[in-house]
């Protein structure tokens, strides 16, 4: 039941800050319930969202055939682990490896144990196929990358925040600037195994790197026998206007890592697709997670992939990502410095006279519309897919009025 005094929004707060770990700075808004594109708090105010929980809910609040999907599910079985078969698991990781041209796949939870997998099946492929020397195989990331909070994971952080105060730190991989290709050469060698990169840097800010990066990751990685993994967690599943972003360049990688809104956003559900030769490393005991591949968010995730074959949500993304960029190009010299992105994924570069990113998040949340800020001067748009240009134009409203207050 929804509350209707400013109390319940402090109460909620003041309980969540007592008793939830900080490793969050969230706006002041509390959801109570969400449809579509629109999320409603505990005082009953209405927000338009546009993060869609980094991506998890690119197919909207309450997606009507997702939900019906896990109505049903919920009422026939939900865990079984993977000590026993379900009726719902072969058929998502036949219908996913299809959606990616792959013939296999790994189900997991989160987007951080995808990325793990990844380099766990990296490593085991260099060892037993590549033939790499065992504790020798070497990984290649991107400076500023972001793959999420795992100790391997920030091992390989440029982020000093996501570090600090957590070594000792996993070895075995090298960082060299994203989008650039020459760097990669430079720091392959015989024992490396993969090439790990995010096609377009997320957290980051959004960044797109120059046309020929990905391309000539293909054919490097293809010319030394090193695995190239596509982490389209956050940019994957029709967010830039394609099923993945490595579309754009037209290049398939070995291995893609996914997650977010795989699950629809309603179950933590993350994969990783490759073809057998190297997926088929992975023996019995070698790998696994109680709740990975879950005939409940097997049953969700092959629903998502019914959505994403149809293409709509890719065409939206596209059409209406125009629209979006074209909308915030317009404000650059009006507060804005930079819009980068493809599809409804913007990186908005705020000239920070105006004020920090969080202060104008602050604000548009106050006039209802949800955005976060990332590395201190970048906001993010990411709303779901389902959002309309109308909707598009009311945000970007609002926008243009907070930086017109800002700066006056
Ligand atoms: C590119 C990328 N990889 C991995 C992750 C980690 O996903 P999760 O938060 O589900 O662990 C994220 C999360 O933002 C991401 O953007």
């Amino acid at each position: 039941m929804a509350a209707t005094d400013r109390t319940s929004t402090e109460a909620a707060i003041a309980v969540e800050s007592a008793h939830t770990a900080h490793n969050y700075s969230p706006l002041p808004v509390v959801a109570a319930s969400a449809r579509g594109a629109w999320i409603t708090d505990v005082e009953g105010r209405r927000y338009l969202d546009c993060l869609a929980a980094y991506s998890a809910v690119n197919f909207g609040h309450h997606n009507e055939e997702i939900i019906a999907t896990a109505h049903h599910q919920l009422d026939a079985v939900t865990l079984v682990s993977r000590a026993f078969h379900s009726d719902q698991l072969g058929p998502f990781c036949a219908a996913l490896a299809g959606l990616c041209g792959k013939d296999m796949v790994l189900p997991m939870n989160s987007g951080a144990e995808a990325v793990e997998s990844g380099l766990k099946i990296a490593r085991k492929w260099g060892t037993d196929t590549k033939g790499v020397a065992e504790g020798m195989a070497n990984i290649i990331v991107a400076d500023n990358n972001f793959h999420g909070r795992t100790i391997s994971i920030v091992s390989f952080s440029s982020d000093a925040t996501a570090r600090g105060g957590f070594g000792p730190f996993t070895p075995g991989f090298r960082s060299v600037p994203f989008g650039d290709a020459d760097a990669v050469a430079a720091a392959i060698d015989e024992n490396t195994v993969a090439v790990l990169v995010e096609p377009i840097q997320g957290e980051a800010g959004i960044i797109v790197p120059p046309d020929d990066y990905l391309p000539r990751l293909r054919t490097l990685c293809t010319r030394h026998n090193v695995l190239l993994i596509a982490d389209e967690i956050q940019s994957g599943l029709a967010r830039t206007g394609h099923t993945f972003a490595c579309d754009h360049w037209d290049v398939t990688p070995d291995v893609y890592l996914l997650g977010k809104a795989l699950g629809g956003g309603v179950v933590p559900l993350s994969a990783v697709a490759a073809d057998r030769d190297v997926l088929g490393v992975l023996n019995p005991g070698e790998h696994g997670s109680t709740f990975g591949g879950n005939p409940l968010a097997a049953a969700i995730g092959s629903t998502v992939v019914d959505i994403l074959r149809r293409g709509e949500f890719q065409s939206r993304s596209a059409e209406l990502g125009l629209h979006l960029h074209a909308r915030l190009r317009s404000l650059i010299g009006h507060g804005v410095l930079a819009v980068r992105g493809m599809g409804l994924w913007a990186g908005v570069d705020i000239d920070t006279r105006l004020g920090t990113g969080k202060r104008l998040s602050m604000a548009l949340a106050e006039r209802g519309v949800l955005v976060k800020d990332t590395h201190g001067s970048t906001l993010r748009f990411a709303p779901p897919l389902v959002i309309t240009a109308e909707e598009i134009d009311w945000a970007v409203d609002h926008f243009a009025s907070v930086l017109a207050e800002a700066g006056s």
